[in-house]
């Protein structure tokens, strides 16, 4: 067994064990990866504030994330194609998450379907969705949510067309991957992965085929984005939903001061600080770095979260000092996903609980609901002097 004891340890097995196309996939942002890098890098330019002859015994680093407990404020986000990072990987995730204390998201473009990870786990988990054209199925796959015990809606608005990664396009990106000579060719490196799958009936899109009309080859997933997302979505459609669902909503995406004043007057839930892990809009700010000027503008109309760039315990205490009420995480339980499957998404909650306490410890403070900005030392021109 490989020494883990960070989230790299994680990505770097996750790179040797699953085909190329799916850790592309995972590991890319959108044209020059700009957004996608800097994610990363400006949590980097936060440093902390160490405090020393303070007593930090009996410490905790659990909460609530809308009403729910939680043994730390770090939920899994939705990630489509997660089943073919490893198989079944939507039922390993949320039985990781269920079994660690922390929520899970099922994105609509998930492997495994609703139905079947609600058989497969006990835990309430989230649902995501992306509004399609297709209103009878939006409504359909709501019922399917509401009907399986989801908890809560995610309602993701930055993605209704779609972000071109150069690797999908190069990769011929699909699921089932096409049996071309180099897919197989890579494929034969990857045992582990090809007896998972061989194992398995689910290779497409369980929330999909089957369930929307005229879906025929779904396995491009760019043009069939382009084809079946709705260009439209806006704040009528968006109460249209809320009044479908009826239960709690979570609007993930937001990235700007003015959209997430119109979300908490809206009623969300929550909202997730967002630029979908830099594979939208390339050029966008990190999502660090909008979280002070939203925090001003919306803190207790709402819950504040924040995804995108963190990839330890650090970034989410970083997150939580300036203000986030809670965090999602993306990429970091994916590594452990395709490096061990359910094992290496707890490895990867493990990592990131023990980074997050022993910081915690190590800036002074007991309790997770304590941490603010005066654990952190923050460039004076963080959040940038924009026109
Ligand atoms: C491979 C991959 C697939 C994703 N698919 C979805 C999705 O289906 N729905 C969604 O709302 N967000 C999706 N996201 C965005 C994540 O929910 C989240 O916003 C992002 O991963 C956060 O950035 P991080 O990976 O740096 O943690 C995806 C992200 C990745 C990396």
């Amino acid at each position: 067994m490989p020494v883990i004891t960070c989230i790299d340890d994680l990505k770097r097995l996750h790179a040797r064990r699953t085909p190329r196309m799916f850790y592309d996939y995972a590991e890319s942002g959108s044209y020059t990866e700009q957004t996608f890098r800097e994610n990363v890098t400006d949590f980097e330019k936060i440093r902390l504030r160490q405090k020393v002859a303070v007593d930090m015994s009996n410490r905790s680093i659990a909460g609530e994330m809308i009403g729910t407990p939680v043994t730390m404020p770090v939920a899994l986000a939705p990630v489509g194609l997660t089943g073919m990072q490893s198989a079944d990987g939507e039922i390993k995730a949320a039985r990781a998450a269920e079994k660690f204390g922390v929520p899970f998201t099922l994105s609509t473009m998930s492997i495994c379907s609703i139905e079947d990870v609600a058989a497969q786990t006990t835990a309430p988990f989230w649902f995501q969705l992306y509004v399609m054209r297709d209103e009878d199925f939006v409504d359909r796959v709501i019922d399917r949510a509401r009907a399986a015990g989801c908890s809560a809606l995610v309602l993701t608005l930055d993605l209704q067309i779609l972000g071109q990664r150069h690797k999908d396009l190069k990769n011929g990106l699909s699921a089932p991957p096409k049996l071309t000579i180099p897919n197989i060719l890579n494929m034969m490196t990857k045992p582990e992965w090809c007896l998972g799958m061989l194992g398995t009936r689910r290779r497409s899109f369980g929330n999909i085929v089957g369930h929307a009309k005229g879906v025929g080859d779904l396995s491009s997933l760019s043009s069939w984005t382009a084809e079946q997302f709705d260009p439209q979505l806006d704040w009528k459609k968006i109460a249209r939903i809320r009044d479908r669902w009826g239960g709690k909503l979570i609007l993930k995406g937001v990235l700007d001061v003015e959209d997430a004043q119109r979300a908490a007057d809206f009623g969300a839930d929550a909202i997730v600080v967002s630029n979908h892990g830099g594979r939208q809009l390339d050029g966008a700010l990190s999502s660090i770095r909008m979280l002070p000027s939203i925090v001003r503008a919306v803190k207790g109309k709402t819950e504040i979260w924040l995804d995108s760039g963190i990839r330890s315990g650090q970034d989410v205490l970083k997150a939580l000092a300036l203000g986030a009420d809670g965090t999602m995480i993306g990429r970091s339980y994916i590594y452990g996903l395709g490096a061990m499957g359910e094992a290496g998404v707890t490895t990867a909650l493990e990592v990131i609980r023990k980074e997050l306490d022993t910081t915690m410890a190590l800036c002074g403070e007991r309790d997770i609901r304590n941490l603010g900005p005066h654990n952190l030392l923050v460039p004076k021109d963080f959040e940038g002097d924009w026109a």
